[in-house]
């Protein structure tokens, strides 16, 4: 671990307690509320030096650690995105600090656009793989052999199973499928959603995959929901826009947290 993180996480266990985080968790536009549900401490990004200004409005920067459904959580509330300053590795000290202070565990979540009819806005999707379309990889640069990490199973399994079972449960779908990662900001053209499709995407967006290529360098069991706030460019005759997509993330986020619930209390 660098020794920024080593030091945040002092900071860290200084303001919030030692008992180290079963489950780490990265809200997605629209999803913000959740840290409110969480019994514990709030710590500002801006109190964290090196943590993303997260500048995209629908998150909310704060790192709040606490008890949810009683199982210790640490959840950041905005993430760093690759469009805002071209740097694929944003949330790498935000995911060593969560593995510094002892968790093993990430679940990310992220709002995306559907390329299949059968799940439409509103609904949720559970990532079983992803394709990195964005061309680039936030282990570039990284000098060690820990860069060559191992895809193959990356969203993990046994995670994965309990989110089903949890969805199950609560009566809610939790189709899985293959997310397809897009630079933005800019949204995707019809055309470039159509050779999605063919390339075996299910939905697209503008995140999570470099923190699963991160969580995975770090050791993180890892798995991510998407909340499908729209169909792809092309595939309806709405229009697509960041407002919209706000507006719609809570429908797929009030699912979301039941779910999450459900399967804390199974943990
Ligand atoms: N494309 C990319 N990112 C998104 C979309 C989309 O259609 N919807 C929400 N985030």
């Amino acid at each position: 671990m660098s020794r920024n993180a080593d030091d945040l996480v002092r900071r860290i266990r200084a303001r919030a307690g030692d008992a180290a985080p079963r489950l780490g968790l990265v809200l997605g536009s629209g999803l913000g509320h959740l840290a409110g549900a969480v019994d514990g401490v709030a710590i500002p990004y801006a109190d964290l030096p090196g943590f993303p200004h997260a500048g995209v409005s629908g998150h909310n920067p704060q790192l709040v650690i606490g008890d949810l459904e009683g199982v210790r959580v640490a959840i950041f509330g905005g993430r760093a995105h690759y469009y805002e300053r071209g740097n694929p590795a944003g949330m790498r000290l935000p995911l060593e600090v969560l593995r510094g202070l002892g968790c093993e565990a990430l679940l990310l979540t992220n709002a995306a656009g559907s390329l299949r009819a059968e799940m439409p806005p509103g609904g949720l999707m559970l990532l079983e793989d992803h394709i990195a379309f964005a061309g680039s990889n936030p282990l570039i640069g990284e000098p060690t052999e820990a860069r060559f990490v191992p895809m193959t199973a990356a969203h993990d399994a046994a995670m994965r199973a309990g989110l089903r079972a949890a969805a199950a449960a609560e009566d809610i779908a939790l189709p899985e499928g293959v997310y397809c990662w897009f630079s933005g900001p800019s949204f995707e053209t019809p055309a470039e959603i159509r050779a999605a499709r063919i390339l075996g995407a299910d939905a697209v967006g503008m995140s999570t995959v470099p923190e699963v290529i991160l969580a995975r360098f770090l050791g993180l069991r890892v798995a991510a929901v998407s909340v499908i706030t729209n169909m792809g460019a092309g595939l309806s005759s709405e229009a697509i826009s960041h407002a919209h997509t706000k507006a719609m993330a809570p429908l797929g986020a009030a699912k979301f947290e039941r779910i999450l619930r459900r399967y804390l209390r199974g943990l």
